[in-house]
């Protein structure tokens, strides 16, 4: 590991804070950008010091990679702020992990731990005021690396830009979600990149979605791409579904971003005493549970999204309602992961870590 001090990451602090100009108690998702941004080079073989500038656009050269190969991976987190303006993390070493798993399949220089973490603590200092505290609310933070250098040349770039922006944000969805279950497009396929955070990921889910949005669903629900038979993703979230008293999720593969929401909620909901069964799951077991009354639940999870629970789904033609419980998973699930991640309770798994 590269050892940095945070006193080694230079700090220029903006002399137009905008922060009064901000309603933050109605705040959208990812819309307001905060004073600063982290700022870090990778050139002639190796990442420069981090260091913390006031927000500002970057300039690029139309030649520049990222704008013809896609290639850049990005991060989602959120600090939390407690009753007493305590700032904290949750499980940000998994993001910093998480973010060299997709550099590394997308051929871009990994980030030593020290800048990413070093360089996030300096940027919170610096904005610490930008940390929302009405209900729901946290702020979100986006580590997110691309391809800065130039050339028409298909092969990876030797410059690199990692910016961290944060955005006060409020909830990802208002209310609950509906989704399509998705019988033709793929997401992601064995030996691709849909394990990493890679933006192309996202690009191809737009259309399908559009079209699941006209059809008059929020989201869509990806399943495997070889039979279109087992449920994977939820849009940017990881998938959950009660059959009875049984919590599923599918088992993350080539195919699926292993989401830290979703591993945490494994770990909590067994705490809990609800059974988690981590396996594949069929559409058409999904189909007959809703239709014998066995189907509870569902919910997507995200570190955006939270725990979203979802009201119905759509497949081949026909609409299906999950039941208004009055003790859901999710409820139970959501009080306790944002108990602990904004310092309202103990946090036994050590996953909470204060900046
Ligand atoms: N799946 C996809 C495709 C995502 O974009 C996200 C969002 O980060 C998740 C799952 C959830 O991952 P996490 O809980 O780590 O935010
Ligand atoms: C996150 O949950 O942090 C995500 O990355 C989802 C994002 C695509 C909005």
């Amino acid at each position: 590991m590269t050892h940095i001090l945070e006193a080694d990451i230079s700090v220029e602090l903006t002399k137009n804070s905008k922060l009064k100009d901000i309603d933050f108690n109605n705040l959208p998702f990812g819309k307001v950008f905060s004073d600063h941004m982290l700022l870090c080079q990778y050139k002639d073989g190796a990442w420069n010091a981090p260091k913390v500038v006031p927000y500002q656009p970057i300039t690029l050269d139309p030649s520049a990679k990222i704008f013809h190969y896609g290639q850049s991976i990005f991060e989602g987190m959120k600090a939390y702020k407690d009753k007493d303006s305590n700032v904290f993390l949750f499980r940000p070493l998994e993001n910093w992990k998480r973010f060299n798993i997709s550099s590394k399949r997308l051929a871009i220089p990994e980030i030593p731990e020290a800048y990413f973490m070093e360089g996030l603590k300096a940027l919170l200092k610096a904005d610490k005021d930008w940390i929302p505290t009405a209900p729901g609310s946290a702020l979100y933070i986006r580590p997110f690396v691309f391809a800065s250098g130039n050339g028409f040349h298909a092969s990876p770039s030797d410059e690199y830009l990692f910016i961290i922006a944060t955005a006060p944000s409020g909830a990802y969805f208002s209310g609950k979600v509906t989704v399509a279950i998705e019988e033709k497009y793929s997401r992601s396929a064995n030996g691709g990149v849909g394990y990493a955070k890679a933006g192309g990921n996202y690009a191809g889910q737009f259309y399908p979605t559009q079209l699941a949005i006209e059809k008059g669903y929020n989201q869509v629900v990806w399943t495997d791409d070889t039979s279109h038979e087992y449920i994977e993703e939820a849009g940017a979230m990881n998938i959950f579904v009660r059959i009875n008293d049984t919590l599923i999720t599918a088992p993350t593969s080539d195919r699926i971003l292993d989401g830290i929401t979703r591993k945490s909620l494994i770990e909590i909901a067994k705490a809990e005493g609800i059974e988690v069964d981590v396996r594949k799951l069929k559409v058409s077991e999904l189909v007959e549970a809703a239709k014998n009354g066995s189907l509870k639940e569902m919910f997507g999870s995200g570190t955006a999204a939270v725990i979203s629970p979802i009201s119905g789904f759509g497949y081949q033609g026909t609409d299906y309602e999950l039941p208004e419980l009055e003790t859901s998973y999710a409820k139970i699930l959501k009080t306790r992961i944002t108990d602990i991640q904004y310092n309202r309770t103990e946090d036994p798994f050590g996953w909470r870590v204060k900046i």
